[in-house]
């Protein structure tokens, strides 16, 4: 049945939900696999031999776990153009045979070889694709423009406050000023000069220390320089094995590497030769995501949030204005100022500035200068009372000073924690958060906020789920994570329901969800994914005609309490094989191009 309304805006019959091994869209839609991991993007690439990968062939492959995609236009009427996807993370028991899912973070099962082809696999790519004849969408293999950025051998440059700074100095750069290498790119954007920003999220989790405890766990001196730094962050994580193999990778060898991931890079897709930039005026903590827009006195500012439990929302707005120079363009990341939300009961949200000398951010608190406050954000915007939010994901600006803040869950918040702007405790399913910023002005340090819906079954009165009532069984979901703004300023989500999913029994998948008029409220199920498989992207091209989404670790999230399913996958035996369905090939991670059969504005 379709819930859509006399008003509602996005014309479709809504999917039905459910959980099988493959990937379903609207009717009416086609939805093809345009990218895989392993999949060759440069001319020279081998093809995907996945008993024989090695870290030389994944270096010109598609990279694994897509997360953020984007589109930037090489032609006027948009059928050229470059697709820059994150590589978020690796999941082992998956790519590899006879792995089990905890082995990365064990050097005994990760061989020195495997780390580099995990360390290949992460990161971005750059791949041109164009469409054929017929309008299908397809790879250009040869494409000038087509590159890997990885963690293993990408060289990055550092600019910012935190550039040159004492605790950016390492072994490998004296000066502070350069990083090999980005990881964990979760979601991102592009700015209105076409460079694509990738945010450097879980960045803790790849550090490694050998100073154990008896019960493994990694012994930090109290009176260790970055003891306090370290903690705030988690580092170091050991959630992978890189460390006991690169000096960069280990705090007992390089205490201050953790220090240099964290950030916003900012590539430059139309040049393949560009070095990456990491931008440290964004400020350091698990970047979810970066996306931008023109404030109305024509500044750029980006929304950012920060995925962690009781972590903060933060925007960024530059000094200058944008304009048709992109050499100056280029300078207003580098200068601008970092701000943090903090929630009031009676809607306000007010913008608190990250700048170093006001207010406590002095260095009786231990900032010294505007490098510390970037490179410990969290602990000043802990000092300015933000409001603690439940794990802020994407942010997606629109045009007219109204953002919309996907918050996905937070089954740590206990009844005396909620505030108004987190009203659940032990939260599973999540809530969107609308912004108006002051007078339609990005750049505006106060504005209103209102919560668009509250996730979950609103058949189960417990869940306190807020929908409009013309939303269906199909339409509520849980988990909010990735969003879009579309050619028509409407609004679509993602779910990354992880361990929560046996809790709805639904897929992740992609929901159009409306946020204006008596339609406010409503969701409808556009897209599901194979089973194990989170939503990304998504990413709609200008003219509305095409929607890139990336299916992310299908098989693997949450089978174990799937019916059906019941197991964790491993290589050997995963709970899907998509997108090949072939017996000898384990699930890919891919990118799926969805347009509508005939052509014309998908959802119109
Ligand atoms: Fe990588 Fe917060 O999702
Ligand atoms: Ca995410
Ligand atoms: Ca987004
Ligand atoms: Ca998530």
């Amino acid at each position: 049945a379709s819930a859509a309304t006399a008003d509602s805006r996005y014309v479709f019959d809504e999917l039905a939900w459910g959980n099988d091994e493959t990937h379903h869209v609207a009717d009416g839609y086609d939805a093809n696999v345009l990218l895989r991991w392993g999949d060759p993007i440069t001319a020279d690439a081998p093809e995907f031999d996945v008993m024989n990968q090695t870290a030389a062939a994944q270096l010109k492959q598609f990279g694994y776990n897509n997360d953020y995609v984007g589109f930037v236009p090489l032609n006027d009427d948009g059928s050229r153009g470059l697709l820059c996807v994150n590589h978020e993370y690796t999941n082992e028991e998956v790519m590899f045979p006879g792995l089990g899912r905890q082995d990365r973070a064990q050097f005994s099962g990760m061989t020195p070889a495997l780390i580099d082809i995990e360390m290949a696999a992460h990161g971005g790519s750059v791949v041109e694709i164009a469409k054929d004849d017929a309008g299908v969408w397809q790879v250009v293999r040869d494409g000038k423009m087509n590159r890997r950025i990885t963690p293993l051998d990408t060289a990055m440059t550092i600019d910012g406050p935190a550039a040159g700074h004492a605790r950016m100095k390492t072994n490998d750069d004296p000066d502070g000023m350069n990083v090999i290498g980005t990881l964990n790119n979760c979601a991102g954007g592009l700015t209105p000069w076409g460079t694509w920003l990738m945010a450097e999220e879980n960045f803790h989790g790849y550090f490694w220390s050998d100073q154990l405890d008896a019960d493994g766990k990694p012994v930090i001196a109290d009176d260790h320089p970055e003891a306090a730094s370290y903690k705030r962050y988690g580092v170091p994580g050991m959630w992978y094995a890189w460390g006991a193999q690169y000096d960069r990778f280990n705090i007992d060898k390089e205490p201050l590497a953790p220090n240099k991931f964290g950030w916003v890079v900012e590539v430059d897709p139309m040049d393949p030769t560009s070095t990456p930039v990491k931008h440290t005026a964004l400020g350091r903590f698990r970047h979810e995501g970066a996306e931008t827009t023109v404030s109305s006195d024509g500044r750029l500012v980006v929304y950012m949030g920060d995925d962690n439990r009781f972590d903060y929302q933060y925007k960024y707005v530059s000094g200058g204005k944008v304009s048709d120079d992109r050499a100056a363009n280029a300078k207003l990341l580098s200068d601008g100022t970092l701000y943090v939300a903090r929630f009031d009961e009676d809607g306000t949200v007010t913008w608190l500035p990250l700048t170093h000398g006001t207010g406590p951010l002095t260095a009786e608190n231990g900032f010294n200068d505007q490098g510390d406050v970037m490179i410990d954000t969290r602990i000043a915007a802990d000092l300015l009372g933000a409001t603690p939010m439940d794990r802020p994901e994407d942010a997606q600006p629109r045009g007219d000073g109204t953002a919309y803040i996907m918050l996905t869950n937070n089954t740590k918040r206990t009844e005396d924690e909620v505030n108004a702007a987190n009203p659940r405790a032990d939260s599973s399913f999540g809530h969107i958060i609308e912004i108006k910023e002051d007078g339609g002005n990005h750049a505006a340090t106060q504005g209103r906020w209102s919560i668009l819906v509250k996730c979950g079954d609103p058949s189960v009165s417990d869940v306190g789920a807020q929908w409009n009532p013309e939303t269906s069984e199909n339409g509520w979901f849980g988990s909010p994570d990735n969003c879009a703004i579309d050619a028509d300023g409407r609004l679509w989500v993602s779910t990354d329901q992880g361990s929560n999913w046996a809790k709805t029994g639904k897929s992740d998948g992609l929901y159009a969800v409306e946020t204006e008029g008596e339609a406010r409220g409503t969701s409808k199920l556009f897209f599901r994914c194979p089973v194990g498989g989170e939503m990304c992207g998504p990413y709609f091209t200008d003219d509305g005609e095409t929607l890139f989404v990336a299916v992310q670790h299908p098989g693997t999230d949450g089978t174990k309490n799937i019916p059906g399913f019941e197991r964790e996958s491993t290589f050997e035996d995963p709970a899907t094989r998509w997108p090949d369905f072939d017996p000898k090939m384990p699930p890919r991670p891919a990118v799926v191009v969805v347009t509508k059969q005939g052509g014309g504005k998908i959802a119109v």
